[in-house]
Parts: C-alpha cells; sequence; structure tokens
C-alpha cells in the first residue's frame, strides 16, 4: 500500500514511517505545515504533490480537515482520519465527504480501547444509574485537546449502555459543586511523556468497578493506523469506524 502521510513529521507521522516498511506498505510522500528531514518529500501545501498513492492517512491536527477532505474527494482517494478534536461542523463534513469516497474516522486506532468501550456499555448497563461514572485520562504535555477524543468516546459508549443522554461535566471546580445523579465527569490529567492512559470508574454504594487501558507506546496507534488503512482502500464510499473493521476481522 502506497500512503500519503498528512502530519507526517508530527510524533505519531514519525512512528507511521517507522513502522510501515516492516508491514509492506510504503509512504511515498507528506504533507506537513512544519516539514522536517523525512525519508520521502514532505510538503507543505497538496498542490505540490505530484506523486502517486493508495491511501491518505491524516495524523495533523482537526484545523486541517477541509483542505485534506477537498484533496481526498478531488483525487478521490480513501481517506484516514486519525486525528482528534473535531466539532459538529467538522463531523458534518465528514459526513459529506463519506457519500463520495471512502472515510474512516476514529479518535483511537488501539485494539484495547475499542474493547474498553464495549465493557464500558456493558458495565453502565448491568451497573444502571446506582453507580456514577467518572473518565480520567492522562496524557503528555504536548496534547492539544482535552479531554481526550477517547474519553469522549467512553463517555458515548456509557452513554449508549445506559440507554440516554448524560450531562457531561468536564472538571469540578468551587465550593458549591456537588455531583447530581446522571452525570458523566471528564477529567483530563497533563504530563511528561505518558503515551495515552484511559480509567472508567463506576462507583456505587460500597462497591466500584473500574475499567482502564494504557498504551505504552504510539506504536499501538500507529499498527492500527496501517491496518485500518489497508482494510479501507478495499472498501467503496461511507463513513466507517473501528467498530465496523472489528465486526469484520474478529
Ligand atoms: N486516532 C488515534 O488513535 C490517535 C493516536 C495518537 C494521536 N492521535 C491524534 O493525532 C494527531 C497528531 O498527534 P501527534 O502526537 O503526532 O501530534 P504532533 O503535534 O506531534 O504532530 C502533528 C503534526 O501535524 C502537523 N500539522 C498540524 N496541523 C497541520 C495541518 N493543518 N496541515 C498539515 N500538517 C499539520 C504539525 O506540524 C505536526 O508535525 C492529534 O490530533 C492526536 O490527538 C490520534
Amino acid at each position: 500500500m502506497k500512503i500519503l502521510l498528512v502530519g507526517a513529521c508530527g510524533r505519531m507521522g514519525r512512528e507511521v514511517s517507522a513502522l510501515a516498511p516492516s508491514r509492506g506498505h510504503e509512504v511515498v510522500c507528506g504533507v506537513d505545515l512544519s516539514p522536517a528531514q523525512m525519508p520521502y518529500p514532505v510538503y507543505t501545501s497538496f498542490g505540490e504533490i505530484r506523486e502517486n498513492f493508495d491511501v491518505i492517512i491524516d495524523f495533523s491536527s482537526a484545523a486541517g480537515l477541509p483542505l485534506v477532505l477537498g484533496y481526498a474527494k478531488e483525487k478521490r482517494l480513501p481517506l484516514l482520519l486519525a486525528a482528534t478534536g473535531y466539532g459538529e461542523e467538522d463531523r458534518a463534513r465528514i459526513e459529506a465527504a463519506a457519500k463520495t469516497i471512502p472515510v474512516f474516522q476514529t479518535g483511537n486506532l488501539s485494539l484495547g480501547i475499542n474493547l474498553l468501550q464495549s465493557l464500558v456499555r456493558r458495565a453502565a448497563a448491568v451497573l444502571g444509574e446506582e453507580f456514577d461514572i467518572e473518565i480520567v485520562e492522562r496524557h503528555h504535555n504536548q496534547k492539544k485537546d482535552a479531554p481526550s477524543g477517547t474519553a469522549l468516546m467512553l463517555a458515548k459508549s456509557a452513554e449508549e449502555g445506559s440507554g440516554g443522554k448524560k450531562k457531561l461535566v468536564f472538571g469540578r471546580e468551587g465550593r458549591l459543586c456537588p455531583r447530581e445523579q446522571g452525570e458523566i465527569g471528564l477529567h483530563a490529567v497533563r504530563g511528561g511523556n505518558i503515551v495515552g492512559e484511559h480509567e472508567v470508574m463506576f462507583a456505587g454504594e460500597d462497591e466500584i468497578v473500574t475499567l482502564s487501558h494504557s498504551a505504552r507506546s504510539r506504536k499501538v496507534f500507529a499498527a492500527g493506523a496501517l491496518k485500518a488503512a489497508s482494510w479501507l482502500i478495499a472498501k467503496p464510499a461511507g463513513k466507517y469506524s473501528m467498530d465496523d473493521l472489528l465486526e469484520e476481522l474478529f
């Protein structure tokens, strides 16, 4: 598989570049707003690209979405969106693009996190309203968005499991802010070079259930990206997620 890598010179771009050859894939060129020396050409805009490739993998940032979507649609190429921090407007753009090209989007490419999502859904269904749900995520000190895309995905899984919308509360502060029933608390911790840790706590009367996942290196996301991209290139236009991939593979 030949790849155009957007955000090629960032932490994840470098992981994908390092792993691709050992999985039989080739990054043929990259796009990055802050280009660096890589073993393939890196451009600062899509207009400069002359190479041919099978798929676009985007590990840049949510801000670059309109440009990468426009380019993928123009070239009619499958697109894996691995950046996080997309808003409502972005989601609508992604849905619209998926009418003409295959688009895979996920806030977390690790198999373990996707298993955690289904465990959270089940725990929320079984434990019910009597258990308070709080999510704590920890990441390195350079992470831009908070809470993490994964923490939001886990909150959504908990909502799905408990069968209704919950009030998401981002951090707690103040003298008079007791917890209300039906909330999901989300807490973001930032420091050092933590790759990514997520903990979902279900706290009931006299018992606590905690489900957690810890990513020990970024390689897990790079491997997931290559697997998802090679799966995506055989798909027709549409919007795909890790659920679709896992359903088909396992
Ligand atoms: N889906 C997943 O499993 C997963 C896993 C890890 C990281 N991420 C996400 O991937 C993204 C990148 O993470 P990172 O740790 O490599 O960040 P990073 O800051 O190290 O790298 C981002 C790179 O993208 C470039 N860039 C930023 N905006 C751009 C734009 N508009 N056009 C072109 N290049 C642009 C930057 O110059 C930088 O080199 C983040 O959104 C992060 O949350 C997702």
